[in-house]
């Protein structure tokens, strides 16, 4: 503990030094604040205005009421020393004087619940429209963002802390505002009775401020340290308590080991948390200490000017009162502009977020200069699609997935990509389908690189089920319909997509049918199995009206029924679109019109089935060994 201290205390004095500029701390403290307010504005225009109104209103009770009191002790007194026939005025008097103050408090109680009535929607608001533009943000992003870990941090500070932080910022720059309106008049109050009192008061409450704002950055630094490991903790929390993990944790007796490292993990922030929150109180006391010698020197002198009849008993009230509510307040005000300092940390997160450059990180897409010239795919593809020595390395990875591949792919072709798992076949399917860009090497699409086509308008030339495929926790109708938005109500069409992929038959038997919910998010929901899910996938890539067909591995949690049946009609789900098919199963391979074996990232082998088996290579081997299995 001594060594934290000692630890504590070293940064302390490194801290005062390179921060010792007050101005450069405050220009960065609200910076960010012009822009917070603006973001509060837009997404409450009228709650932020009444708001303000009664917060600042409320800034006028306490002087108020202070002031009253002195009138009403000095009244008081004068009542007592008053002969018979003066006492009616003074007692009436205080009459008024108390009725009014009756009326301060009443006015008081309703502001405090106005404006408390008021922050609650207000921060509503302000976080909804805060994650908005966090989602908006997100939708602008590329693969490569979500697939980086540096980016996946940044992005939880942004949704959580700083999105919680955003309401708290309300509360405190209005609370501050009001605290710095209140401290002003009470500070003129106590600057009557002598100058000196007065700045008394404020420097000695000035380290307040120091270790304040020494310990929002503490905070804040150990907060932003703590993400991964709090990113872990959700993670372990998500495994305890998803339905699709507790199948295999429970067979596996998993519960004490992912309980435990939970508990470590937990115990650790405890630990740290503590250990900054102990020496910040510590260094409170000590603070408090000093500035309550400010206090204790002005009510002395006030008093003796009371008993040399200098000021009343009342105006003496008046600055025991006045004194301690600006050192008080002066305190807090200080001790909230370190909240406010923890806040301008986490609002640079969010804003540094919400100004991410897309392109700024590895991997993300390439764009062109000229946005305007940008091409659209033509309908329908003349030339087809060509890989030209295409490589290709997961940023922040070391090791390339593809090397110089080449190939092409004519239109209306069907193209099946073999090899083992780990050889980069869906990676090559995210290259095609540009979610990526190859590090080396071109991808061409009828002789014009991806990069040049209008993103948007390539993308929906591609109709894909992926391995990982979306189980959207929505209605049937909705979970095909997604595959063309635009026609999401065309119930024909669903209904034919759905049958394409053999999913019909399925869909009739559910309870509502098409407008059943699937998953088990909302309470009516209902599940299927992995092969029912998948086709429910490859009807919504029916129903995409798009030239090029991908399906990575669709089949993999069919029956080897479902599939014949899938693949019996093959070739007319395919007609007249050039399809890419991933898949492990033979049967549905041989079908292609051309067959590329890949193997360690390269391109080892290509041709039809039978010019394959009769190559004796790779391919013969593996179709070899799976035909021996099932027979
Ligand atoms: N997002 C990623 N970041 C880094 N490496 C990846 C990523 N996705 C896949 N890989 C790696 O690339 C290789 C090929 O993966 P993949 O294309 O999924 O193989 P396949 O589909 O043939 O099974 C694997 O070694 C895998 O670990
Ligand atoms: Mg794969």
């Amino acid at each position: 503990m001594i060594y934290r201290f000692s630890e504590t205390f070293r940064n302390f004095t490194s801290f005062l030094t390179d921060t010792m500029n007050p101005l450069s701390e405050i220009g960065k403290t609200v910076r960010h604040y012009p822009r917070a307010i603006g973001l509060i504005w837009r997404a409450s225009p009228k709650e932020t205005v009444v708001f303000s109104f009664f917060n600042l209103l409320s800034a006028a009770i306490t002087p108020l009421q202070i002031w009253l009191s002195k009138y009403i002790v000095d009244e008081v007194i004068a009542a007592v020393q008053a002969t018979e026939g003066t006492s009616t005025t003074h007692l009436r008097m205080i009459a008024i004087l108390v009725g009014l103050q009756l009326l301060i408090w009443v006015a008081s109680n309703a502001i405090t619940s106005i404006t408390n009535m008021l922050l609650y929607p207000l921060n509503l608001r302000v976080t909804y429209y805060t994650e908005k533009l966090i989602f908006q943000k997100l939708s602008r992003l590329d693969l490569a963002f979500f697939e980086s870990p540096v980016f996946f941090d940044q992005m939880m500070h942004a949704r959580t802390q700083s999105v919680q932080r955003i309401p708290n910022f309300v509360g405190n720059f209005a609370g501050l505002l009001s605290s710095i309106l209140m401290l002003i008049s009470l500070l003129i109050m106590v600057a009557n009775l002598h100058i000196l009192a007065m700045l008394g008061i404020v420097f000695l409450s000035v380290p307040h401020l120091v270790v304040t704002s020494y310990f929002g950055k503490r905070w804040f630094r150990l907060l932003f340290r703590q993400t991964a490991e709090r990113r872990l903790a959700d993670y372990l929390s998500n495994l305890l308590s998803t339905r699709e993990s507790v199948k295999e944790i429970k067979l596996f007796g998993l519960h004490k080991v992912l309980i435990n490292r939970f508990h470590v993990l937990s115990q650790k922030f405890v630990r740290e948390n503590h250990t900054l929150s102990l020496t910040q109180e510590i260094s409170q006391v000590v603070l408090n200490l000093l500035s309550t010698v400010s206090t204790a020197g002005v009510w002395l002198y006030a008093a003796l000017r009371a008993i040399g009849q200098h000021i009343t008993i009342g105006d003496m009230m008046l600055y025991f009162q006045a004194s301690e509510r600006a050192r008080s307040t002066i305190v807090n005000v200080f001790r909230s502009s370190g909240t406010f300092y923890e806040n301008s940390l986490f609002l640079e997160h969010l804003f540094g977020f919400l100004d991410l450059d897309p392109n700024a990180v590895e991997g993300t897409l390439q764009q062109p200069e000229n946005q305007t010239e940008l091409k659209k795919v033509d309908h329908p593809i003349r030339k087809g699609i060509i890989f030209e020595d295409v490589s290709f390395t997961y940023p922040g990875t070391e090791e390339s997935v593809l090397k110089n591949v080449s190939f092409t792919i004519a239109p209306g072709e069907c193209i099946a990509i073999v090899g083992r798992n780990g050889v980069g076949k869906t990676t090559l399917v995210k290259l095609l389908t540009r979610l990526y860009d190859p590090s080396s090497g071109n991808i061409r699409l009828d002789g014009i690189d991806l990069k040049a086509y209008h993103l948007e308008n390539l993308y929906s030339q591609f109709s894909v089920v992926f391995q990982d495929f979306l189980q959207y926790h929505f209605s049937v109708q909705e979970n095909i319909g997604f595959g063309q938005v635009d026609a999401g109500n065309d119930m024909e069409r669903i209904r034919t997509a759905a049958e394409k992929a053999g999913s019909l038959a399925r869909i009739e038997k559910l309870p509502k049918g098409f407008d059943t919910v699937l998953g088990r998010t909302l309470e009516e929901g209902v599940d299927l199995s992995g092969g029912e899910w998948q086709k429910i996938a490859l009807a919504r890539a029916f129903m995409r009206d798009a030239q090029i067909l991908v399906l990575d591995e669709p089949t993999a949690a069919l029956d080897a029924v479902a599939e014949e049946e899938i693949f019996q009609r093959f070739n007319e789900l395919t007609t007249g679109k050039t399809s890419v098919i991933i898949s492990h199963r033979f049967s549905t391979v041989k079908m292609a019109d051309r067959i590329l074996v890949l193997e360690d990232g390269r391109l080892v082998e290509q041709g039809t089935h039978d010019e394959l088996m009769k190559r004796n290579g790779i391919y013969a081997e593996m179709y070899t060994l799976q035909a021996q299995r099932y027979s």
